[in-house]
């Protein structure tokens, strides 16, 4: 079977009305970065960072998955699909996708402070004083700026056995996200769905379809699953 790899960002998201991050009016517009998003500002202010995870987990659960997602959920049928997303909502996994790799983490998931590796489901709101089975305060669980990126080294093993890549709705600005790309083997096919024109980086030959995602993306799929089996 062949590998088809997605890597998607927040314009993936973006027609599920989920602001990306640079656009004009993006979501960091509201919150100056340093303000919410750094270990910092957890230690300076956790119920500021808890309440922007919280409007922000309220607003994913209130999306729905588009037809982006539900077309790269739809390529499963046919190919091995792995998803490798710097998005922290779950409308991927919601639209059907069994193989998700989140690079930023997962905000309908909170983590003790105690110890990383204990995680629990949480749909609501986060508060001071909601504890992990140790006692410890519990966090959004999410990469912040300047905190390490541990899936880096999965997703690049992942990148590396594409026959396909489709890069959906992200600036490639952040590393190092945006570096998994690199990854991918030189046979690969690449493609990126971008209304905007993406500078990519350079030694990567891809094809770049300018549009929005839930009108790119389906047309896409829809042309791959009826490629035949050989080649
Ligand atoms: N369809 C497809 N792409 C879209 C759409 C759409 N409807 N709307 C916007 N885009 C594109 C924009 O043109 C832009 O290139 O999506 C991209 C969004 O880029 P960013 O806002 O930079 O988001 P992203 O690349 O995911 O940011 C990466 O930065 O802030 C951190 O951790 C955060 O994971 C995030 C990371």
């Amino acid at each position: 079977m062949k590998r088809i790899v997605v890597f998607t960002g927040a314009g993936v998201s973006a027609e599920s009305g989920l602001k990306t991050f640079r656009d004009s009016g993006g979501l960091w517009e509201e919150y100056a970065v340093e303000e919410v998003a750094t270990p910092e500002a957890w230690k300076r202010d956790p119920q500021l960072v808890l309440t922007f995870y919280n409007k922000r987990r309220k607003q994913v659960v209130e999306a729905t998955p588009n037809a982006a997602h539900k077309a790269i959920a739809a390529l499963e049928s046919k190919y091995d699909v792995r998803v490798i997303t710097q998005n922290i909502d779950d409308l991927h996994e919601r639209a059907g996708s069994s193989n998700v790799l989140h690079l930023h983490g997962e905000i309908m998931k909170s983590r003790s402070t105690a110890d990383e590796n204990l995680l629990y489901p949480i749909s609501g709101n986060l508060e001071l004083g909601d504890h992990c089975e140790l006692g410890s305060q519990l966090r959004p669980h999410v990469v912040w700026f300047g905190e390490q990126v541990p899936e880096i080294p999965h997703a690049s093993s992942i990148m590396s056995g594409a026959d396909i890549v489709l890069i959906v709705g992200t600036s490639l600005n952040v590393y190092p996200a945006a570096g998994v790309v690199l990854h991918a083997p030189p046979h690969a096919r690449r493609y990126l769905v971008d209304p905007a024109s993406v500078d990519v980086v350079d030694d990567l030959s891809v094809k770049v379809i300018k549009g929005i995602a839930s009108e790119a993306v389906p047309l896409l799929v829809q042309q791959w699953l009826q490629e035949s089996e050989v080649d």
